[in-house]
């Protein structure tokens, strides 16, 4: 039985019920609009884990002025669904006012980590997602957290955050699902037309082909990083960025030999998508 509950009062009582008795308790963030990438964590937390918490929250702290906040997809119903289809134990889908009721204000906030790639183009982005997740862990107390690797950056910072701030939850990265052409299934999917559809696979394209070179001893992060910025170029509106980036930091490439982050953020029309290969890790995208 999945139980739905919309106060951080119930789901609190929820998740200290199961950990009175005995239980392991493993939670799995998401904004809802469910897909096959969302499923695959419920699947991973459940292997690691005996009482299932999923959160949906489209959290407006994480979203900033011109983004998608009012028309990011809400499909409650199907994603209740998708929690009981996987017997998820509870869903904790709360309204804004009951995570951030009047007076709300604290921020979690981290460093260099969050400055470049996705920091440097959504600025005060991380702050919302490490304030909500801080939130989220502290109403859970999970000894493991699922996330994607779909936003590696956001997982990284997430570890970080545990590590920092002595929270004794195994944070957790899942590989990326993708669509049988290689798209990385994303909720803003939804949001291309036909058209922009084609051109989305734009981003795999570069990344498989960097990905090649790689295998075949290119080492070099520049031409590495300009093998996959160029069907971007070619494809999508406009880049936010193509980089290469030391898969730990996220800064500078530390050690390109053996390991290399390649993150793609690009537009098409009012979408934004993401994706990324680490290099020396991840298998083909
Ligand atoms: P959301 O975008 O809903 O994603 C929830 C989780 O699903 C994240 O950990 C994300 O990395 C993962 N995910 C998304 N697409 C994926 C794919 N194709 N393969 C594997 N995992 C995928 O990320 C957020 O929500 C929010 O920032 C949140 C952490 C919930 C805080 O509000």
């Amino acid at each position: 039985m999945t139980a739905v509950v919309r106060e951080p009062a119930d789901f609190r009582r929820a998740c200290d019920e199961a950990r009175g008795r005995g239980q392991r308790v493993g939670l799995v963030p998401t904004m809802g609009a469910l897909h096959a990438g969302h499923l695959s964590l419920i699947d991973e937390a459940k292997a690691r884990a005996d009482f299932i918490a999923v959160t949906i929250f489209v959290n407006p702290l994480q979203f900033g002025e011109g983004e998608d906040l009012d028309r990011y997809p809400r499909t409650m119903e199907a994603d209740l669904e998708g929690c009981r289809g996987r017997d998820v134990d509870v869903v904790f889908a709360p309204d804004p006012k009951a995570m951030y009721p009047d007076g709300f204000q604290t921020q979690v906030s981290l460093g260099e980590i969050t400055k470049p790639l996705e920091g440097e183009f959504r600025p005060g982005h991380f702050d919302g997602v490490t304030t909500v997740v801080t939130k989220l862990f502290n109403l859970t107390g999970p000894s493991v957290a699922v996330f994607g690797r779909k936003d590696y950056q956001q997982w990284r910072i997430l570890s970080r955050l545990a590590l920092d701030l002595d929270m004794p939850i195994e944070v957790v990265g899942c590989a990326i699902i993708r669509e049988a052409d290689g798209l990385a299934l994303s909720s803003r999917n939804r949001y291309l037309s036909a058209s922009e559809r084609k051109r989305a696979l734009g981003i795999v394209t570069g990344l498989r082909a960097a990905y090649d070179a790689w295998t075949g001893g290119q080492r070099n992060p520049d031409t590495l990083r300009a093998l996959a910025a160029a069907p971007v170029e070619a494809l999508f509106d406009r880049a936010d960025y193509v980089a290469a980036a030391d898969p730990e930091t996220l800064g500078a490439p530390e050690d390109p030999e053996s390991r290399l982050l390649l993150a793609v953020a690009a537009h098409l029309g009012k979408t934004r998508l993401i994706d990324n290969v680490v290099l020396g890790e991840d298998p083909r995208p």
